[in-house]
């Protein structure tokens, strides 16, 4: 008899964002003429960069003619991407990566929820709460964890994020020894120090544990004094593994970019207590399982990195932020404690209620849609996340409308 992956029925109804969905479709399809603005899911709306839209079709171009066309490239991405971010995402913020540390992949969610496989079932895995659902949910598939009660899985060491810590965990006080983070983080906006990281880097060299670092909203920073990538960090080349993504940075959500950098100094160790490189180990996964990103998107890509693309691509981060600016303004004039909305495009507010109660309220008295905390974890309820993300003109209206509907509710 064919059996199921037992795991999977552990898993809490459906992913948080399709439950949003579903209830939305619910509610306007009961409400058919309401004007609804969408602050939930972090999608972006602004076209894709000029400079990438032309690259995109020169690549296009180049794949209808028989003597430049491309079949299977490389399934870590073509050599001339690997260069680009190396040399700019890393080498000149003396980051020491080199272009074959890189694997190019169609977005971080696949990498995040993807790397778990090549770490031991045995591993202890921490995990922020609140937390991006992924690295949790692909650890329960996985089978790292026990039965869900009171809102937790077991076998899970939880990090707590709450105000008392800025939304940056502390270290862990048992032992942990597969560490997720994400900075600027989602959901809570909140970004870590220097300091912060090189403690956390400390931890993980000093308790051979190894760090999975998502910096998929590293382009919304502005502020010069925080590290953009974990390997600014001295040491962290031995013990982290980090996420990057093009979709927030240059509006790939629809067109799928991303990629993952697996130093080829990281490493775990067998059962033997024998050190083993991850490089060579993900590198066979990636062969494996992926054949790589289309051509045309890697070169749209590429043009990221030109004057005229990087430019483009600042710009696009900046109105996100004024967004952000805009929506964060708002729910501190309405009385409201907010974390991020600066160096983010999430602000993570303290609803004062039970998180989902506030979802429907904004839905129902303002027409607006946005994600409730406790869709992120046990200490995200009675928050909510804006998402920046959408045009300057609904962020405008959809702000008016939350600060009428709270005003009379
Ligand atoms: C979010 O809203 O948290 C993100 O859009 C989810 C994602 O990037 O997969």
């Amino acid at each position: 008899m064919i059996r199921i992956n037992h795991h999977y029925l552990k898993l809490q109804s459906s992913y948080l964002f399709s439950d949003i969905a579903k209830r939305v479709a619910a509610y306007q399809e009961a409400n058919p003429g309401k004007d609804i603005i969408r602050l939930g899911i972090g999608d972006v709306t602004l076209p894709l960069p000029p400079a990438c839209i032309e690259a995109f079709h020169r690549a296009v171009d180049e794949m209808a003619d028989s003597k430049t066309f491309r079949g299977y490239g490389p399934e870590q991405g073509y050599g001339f991407l690997r260069e680009k971010i190396a040399q700019t995402d890393f080498r000149a913020r003396n980051a020491d990566i080199d272009p074959d540390e890189i694997f190019i992949s169609d977005g971080a969610k696949c990498d995040t929820g993807n790397i778990q496989e090549i770490f031991s079932h045995s591993n202890r895995v921490a995990i922020p709460d609140p937390v991006y659902p992924v690295y949790l949910d692909t650890n329960v598939m996985a089978g790292r964890t026990g039965a869900y009660r009171n809102g937790r899985y077991e076998n899970i060491i939880y990090m707590d994020s709450s105000r008392e810590n800025s939304f940056v965990p502390d270290l862990p006080k048992t032992p942990v020894d597969l560490i997720y983070m994400c900075f600027p983080n989602n959901p809570t906006g909140a970004v870590i120090t220097r300091e912060k990281l090189a403690q956390w880097v400390d931890y993980a060299v000093k308790t051979k544990s190894v760090i999975l670092y998502d910096a998929a909203y590293c382009a919304f920073v502005r502020d010069d004094t925080l590290p953009l990538s974990i390997y600014e960090i001295e040491g962290a080349r031995n013990v982290a593994i980090e996420f990057r993504s093009f979709s927030k940075t240059a509006g790939f959500t629809g067109v799928r970019c991303a990629y993952a950098v697996v130093p080829k100094t990281c490493a775990a160790y067998d059962k033997n207590g024998d050190k083993q490189y991850l490089h060579p180990l993900w590198n066979r996964r990636h062969t494996t399982k992926f054949n790589g990103v289309s051509y045309p998107v890697q070169r749209a890509a590429e043009a990221v990195y030109t004057e005229a693309g990087s430019r483009q691509t600042k710009e696009l981060a900046d109105y996100y932020l004024e967004n952000a600016r805009i929506i964060l303004q708002a729910m501190n004039e309405l009385g409201y404690e907010c974390t991020g909305g600066q160096n983010s495009p999430y602000i993570w507010i303290d609803g004062k209620t039970d998180s989902w109660g506030f979802f429907d309220l904004l839905l129902d008295k303002a027409g607006v849609v946005v994600t409730p905390g406790s869709g992120f974890g046990v200490c995200g309820e009675g928050y909510i996340r804006i998402s920046a993300f959408n045009s300057r003109e609904n962020v405008e209206t959809a702000m008016k409308r939350v600060k009428e509907a709270l005003a009379s509710a």
